[in-house]
């Protein structure tokens, strides 16, 4: 939002400090909640993209998304601590900051210090992701109604790691949101395809397995340090992901405790019933393993990692720099924005199950820009400069062709 600066308050109680970080609808401020007297709160404050705050109907729906998430309170979920309407008209969410960085960046620094990424540490975060999802899958409302939230778009960048050791996953239902607002107008879904279950391709419903699929996809590249569904554009991702060709983990480390390298396959599984049952034995599943093969992984070493991963991309310093705060935070995690507004459209030929409902109608895909892949190559000449680091993940966008 080019109209948004540092030291801007909005709604006379938000302050912007500076922009942490950008994806595909919007941009994420750090920001200080200024109360009476000396009280003050850091926050972020989500300013949705000017093309996005424009329609009316998606704010419609993201004000109603932002509701439901404000009632999801968890210690391994981001909490939604307001969303409004500032005096010019321009719409922002405000969540609770967190002091650190987000999983993309971690798992990327490991390279950078010749170092594989602890399996462990790994493990402990899928653990607290899997509760964060569990919460929301099972979520029961006031008046007892069972009211599941399906995250649909968990990422590595949605899945946050403060330097006190805390692992929180964020959007929930933003890409819902994002879903809902475009069926009604150009009839665009939009996603990160590389984190897409394979059903999702074929058009069913959203659901907890293919939040789990997500979890395993993540999990997956953190260990393997490379992606998982490749492509030189969308559509290639897209066929990737359809043709489920997984290499085993343990075929790329030698490392990883059997029952570990089975678990996140499990979760990988194409059909989502033979996935976990739910995201509450996935967590289960992971926390047993780290009993049987390793000392407790609690908040502490899983901080001491944030901070190291902070140091080891240079965040530390740039945050003092800029920051009043004492307490290294990351500089600018930003993405590049992947948006496919201006690209050609190609068809793909998705089968649709029988069985799939609701989306009857077939899938075409807008063919984007190669993808920079996280740890090719030109990324790693990249990064000395964090600011010019891609994006980890592909914005992609499946336009739904009128039957
Ligand atoms: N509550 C938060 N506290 C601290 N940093 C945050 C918070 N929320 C987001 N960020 C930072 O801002 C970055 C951008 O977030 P944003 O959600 O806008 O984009 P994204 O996650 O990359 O993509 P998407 O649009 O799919 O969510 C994140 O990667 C993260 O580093
Ligand atoms: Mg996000």
């Amino acid at each position: 939002m080019s109209r948004d600066k540092p030291g801007k308050i909005i709604a006379g109680r938000y302050e912007l400090l500076e922009p942490s970080g950008e994806g595909g609808m919007a941009v994420v401020w750090r920001a200080k909640l200024i109360g009476a007297g000396n009280f003050a709160r850091p926050v972020a404050v989500k300013r949705i993209h000017a093309a996005k705050g424009a329609d009316s109907h998606f704010v419609s729906l993201f004000e109603e998304e932002a509701r439901v998430g404000a009632g999801l309170q968890h210690p391994n979920i981001v909490q939604i601590i307001d969303f409004g309407v500032d005096d010019v008209g321009d719409y922002f969410l405000v969540m609770e900051w967190i002091e650190g960085l987000d999983f993309h960046h971690w798992v990327r620094s490991f390279p950078r210090g010749m170092e594989v990424t602890p399996w462990p540490l790994v493990t402990a975060i899928g653990v607290e992701v899997c509760r964060g999802l569990g919460a929301a899958h099972e979520r029961v409302t006031e008046d007892g109604q069972v009211s599941p939230i399906i995250h649909r778009d968990v990422s590595p960048s949605n899945i946050l790691l403060g330097t006190n050791g805390t692992v929180k996953v964020t959007d929930f239902g933003l890409a819902r949101a994002m879903d809902r607002a475009s069926m009604t107008r150009p009839n665009v879904i939009k996603g990160k395809l590389a984190y897409c279950a394979p059903e999702l391709i074929t058009g069913a419903k959203a659901g907890p397995p293919s939040d789990l699929f997500a979890v395993g996809v993540v999990m997956w590249e953190a260990l393997a340090q490379q992606r998982l569904f490749t492509g030189k554009n969308d559509l290639e991702i897209l066929l990737s992901v359809r043709k489920g060709e997984i290499q085993r983990l343990d075929e790329l480390r030698s490392d990883l405790p059997a029952a570990l390298v089975m678990a996140i396959h499990t979760a990988l599984e194409p059909e989502p019933a033979n996935r976990f049952e739910n995201a509450k034995s996935m967590a289960r599943a992971f926390s047993s393993i780290l009993h049987q093969h390793t000392e407790p992984v609690d908040a502490e070493p899983l901080g001491r990692s944030v901070r190291a991963a902070l140091e080891r991309l240079g965040m530390v310093k740039q945050a003092k720099a800029s920051r009043p705060s004492a307490d290294p935070a990351p500089a600018d995690p930003s993405s590049v924005d992947l948006s496919l507004s201006d690209v050609e459209i190609m068809d793909v030929h998705v089968s649709v199950q029988d069985s799939v409902q609701d989306v009857p109608a077939p899938i075409s895909v807008q063919k984007s820009e190669p993808l920079r892949g996280l740890w090719s190559d030109e990324d790693e000449k990249a990064l000395p400069d964090e600011k010019e680091l891609p994006d980890k993940s592909a914005s992609f966008e499946l336009v739904r062709k009128k039957p």
